[in-house]
């Protein structure tokens, strides 16, 4: 493993008493080679899909910021909701030690967590994420803002395996927030439970967030918002693609941005759909592509779930349920499950 950012004394990068690393396996390197992967194999199935990781560079990631802040995106205030009511509970049903966020991005509900820690012992926080400057950028401001933490942030994909994660054996909280599980189909997700379960001990706890069912119509809302919000992050996709991968032919204005609740599968999907014939090259990586005018790309799937099926789902993957909670609306879940 190696260490990609750890502030010297000297750097004035040193907040408060707290000492923050960065470490990880994963270089922009093999990031790119991820890319092209995704890219090559995504772009020839029918329909055409990618998976959602690379909606997030960083202005996705300001977009994505955004929409939280949306009237009709209730999940994170839902969630934060639900935080701001039983986050002191989930620490003293848990006794952690060690928290760890998958997916953290900019960790903001996550301060709710720490907040309610802050009563407890001492305590090491363990922010992963793919992005290195996301990563750096939030270990120092949660390293600033929680001087008794000590925060070693781990820079990797999720849909690697996680190897055995730090902490000791029962003292380990993991927080996978916001509902992102919800980016998985059935298989990822069983895949990601099985990889998950692997990199924890017994007694060890995890706490999920997830949206739940609720009218189609406030669903795809909540995904083609009024403002256009929406429709700019799933656009910006494109944009990643001609800037990674120097595409020449390829600009998100001739894509139009869709939200689509799938009842079958239980899903929102996004979807991109050229509004003109696209002949793209992709110069990177030598491949090029083309999509007839009024085809779609799929783009993003968000499940949303019915809570006994999710924990049962749960229960199969050796995730036995501590506790759930509710926002007062019904709309967000947010479960505490225990590693058996
Ligand atoms: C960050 C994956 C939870 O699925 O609701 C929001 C991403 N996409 N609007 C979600 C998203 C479009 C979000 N997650």
């Amino acid at each position: 493993m190696t260490t990609v950012g750890e502030p010297a004394a000297d750097t004035g990068l040193v907040l408060g008493a707290t000492r923050w690393s960065v470490s990880g396996r994963r270089t922009l390197v093999s990031n790119s080679a991820r890319l092209e992967a995704d890219v090559r194999e995504g772009l020839r199935q029918n329909p055409p899909t990618l998976p959602a990781r690379w909606f997030y560079d960083e202005r996705g990631s300001k977009l994505f910021d955004e929409i939280t802040r949306l009237p009709e995106y209730y999940p994170t205030r839902r969630e934060t909701e639900i935080l701001l009511n039983h986050a002191r509970h989930v620490v003293t049903l848990t006794e952690a030690t060690t928290l760890v966020e998958l997916g953290s991005g900019t960790s903001a509900k996550t301060r709710l967590l720490l907040d309610a820690f802050s009563h407890h012992g001492p305590l090491t926080f363990v922010p992963i994420d793919i992005s290195v400057e996301v990563l750096t950028a939030a270990a120092q401001r949660i390293a600033d803002g929680y001087p008794t933490v000590t925060v070693a942030a781990l820079v990797a994909d999720l849909d690697d395996p996680l190897g055995r994660l730090p902490g000791a054996a029962g003292g380990r909280l993991v927080a996978f927030l916001g509902g992102t599980i919800g980016n998985y189909n059935a298989a990822g997700r069983a895949a990601f439970l099985t990889r998950l379960r692997d990199s924890l001990d017994a007694g060890d706890h995890f706490l999920l967030g997830a949206d739940l069912k609720k009218d189609p119509a406030r669903l795809v809302a909540a995904y083609d918002d009024s403002a256009g919000v929406t429709a700019e992050f799933n656009r910006n996709l494109i944009e990643v693609l001609r800037r990674e991968l120097d595409a020449e032919g390829l600009t998100p204005v001739d894509f139009e941005h869709i939200a689509r609740w799938n009842d079958e599968l239980g899903q929102i999907e996004m979807w991109l759909r050229s509004v003109r014939d696209v002949h793209a090259c992709f110069r990177a990586i030598n491949l090029e592509w083309d999509l007839p005018k009024g085809a779609e790309m799929l783009t993003e799937i968000s499940t949303k779930f019915e809570l006994p099926s999710l924990h049962a789902e749960l229960a199969r993957h050796g995730f036995d349920l501590v506790h759930a909670w509710n926002d007062a609306a019904g709309d967000f879940s947010l479960s505490l499950l225990v590693a058996t």
